[in-house]
């Protein structure tokens, strides 16, 4: 039997929530499937091991990390401890320290799901993000100085390298070639940005010419957030840095209908590091406890993971039990639903043994 060894951090807020729902989707696929294991290893990084030890990821950590096939995330973040600290701490070790520059998030309105967009149905918003997940605005450059005083000054940098922008738009191409539609939107905010993003601009035409068979146009990222809205059927791939992909990708997920619904995955396309598989969203404070959080995030980024094992037919099966239990209404309250997380687990799990 194939085996897979899966990192599972589920962090903090409602990633331990979600997580062990997910985990517990994985064993009923598992299950049904009956051709390959998951071996999870637990692993407690986290904001309350930082408050104990000063560290959110233990010495020799990475080193351990990377023997997995795999990591399911969670969330980081916590109401005592400065954002920046928590992402820089354990989300972004990872995601730069095992190269994962490519970060894919699709979205599109799953069967039952309303989209806040009038008239706007299923097929009508079915997307793919790609985000650059390596530098750009988040390649943490920059620095302060004269801290509290007048002259303070504060910097942060951008950086985009042509090996970084050339290697996610080669990506973004592949992933437009792959869909049905054949067709990329490259975002950027080259009319104000002119160093690196017409830099953006200059490697997707030289990287177009490889992929005659895919059609594709450009936006600035002002007016893209105007076309998502208006003219959603007009999108199919998207390639954008950094910064702007996280943004777009959070309003691609409530436009598709809630952000407790969105996965991502951060992916090492070459396959020299384990790839990192999480729901878009974050601790999300308000639901902490209450059992209504939505996991459907973390069973989609559950299916994308299996894909990305080499288990098509695992993540599909995933897929569609999800699609056939948003279907019959058993939803949380973000979609408008009375779901608590169990039910949603519990009838997820029926379809899946069904199948
Ligand atoms: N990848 C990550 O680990 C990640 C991502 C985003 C935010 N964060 C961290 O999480 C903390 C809270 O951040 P935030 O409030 O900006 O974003 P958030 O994603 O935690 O929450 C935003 C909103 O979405 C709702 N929401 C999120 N997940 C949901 C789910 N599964 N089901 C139903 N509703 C859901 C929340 O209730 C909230 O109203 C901060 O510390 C932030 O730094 C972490």
């Amino acid at each position: 039997m194939r085996e897979y060894h899966i990192a599972s951090i589920p962090g903090d807020g409602i990633g331990p929530e979600v997580i062990s729902a997910g985990l517990e989707v994985l064993d009923a696929v598992m299950a049904r499937s009956g051709e390959f294991k998951l071996a999870i290893e637990h692993y407690d990084w986290g904001s309350a091991r930082y408050r104990k030890t000063g560290e959110f990821i233990p010495a020799g950590g990475l080193e351990q990390l990377k023997q997995s096939d795999a990591i399911y995330f969670g969330a980081v973040g916590a109401a005592d401890i400065p954002d920046h600290i928590s992402l820089w701490g354990l989300r972004l070790p990872i995601c730069q320290g095992f190269d994962q520059y490519a970060n894919i998030r699709p979205a599109r309105i799953l069967p039952g799901v309303t989209s806040p967009l009038r008239n706007v149905e299923a097929g009508q918003l079915d997307w793919l993000i790609v985000r650059e997940n390596s530098e750009g605005e988040y390649a943490g450059h920059g620095g302060r100085a004269h801290r509290g005083m007048l002259e303070e000054v504060a910097t942060e940098t951008a950086i985009f390298t042509r090996r970084g922008v050339e290697r996610i738009m080669r990506f973004a191409f592949e992933q437009a070639r792959s869909r049905p539609r054949k067709h990329l939107t490259v975002v950027t905010k080259s009319n104000a940005q002119r160093y690196g993003l017409v830099l953006w601009d200059e490697v997707a035409a030289l990287v177009a010419r490889d992929f005659p068979d895919v059609t594709w146009d450009k936006e600035l990222v002002d007016a893209m957030t105007t076309r998502m809205v208006r003219s959603p059927a007009s999108i199919d791939t998207v390639v954008a840095t950094n910064l702007h992909a996280d943004i777009l990708s959070d309003l691609a997920a409530a436009l598709a209908g809630s952000l407790g619904i969105a996965p991502t995955g951060n992916v090492d396309p070459e396959r020299r590091f384990p790839s990192m598989f999480e729901p878009i969203h974050g601790s999300a404070f308000d639901l902490i406890g209450k059992g209504i959080a939505n996991p459907v995030a973390s069973f989609w980024t559950a299916s994308l993971m299996l894909e990305h094992l080499g288990e098509p037919h695992a993540a599909a099966l995933l897929m569609r039990a999800i699609e056939q239990v948003c279907g019959e209404g058993v939803v949380t309250p973000d979609l408008g639903g009375k779901a608590t997380t169990k039910e949603v687990v519990r009838a997820v799990c029926e379809a899946i043994g069904n199948a």
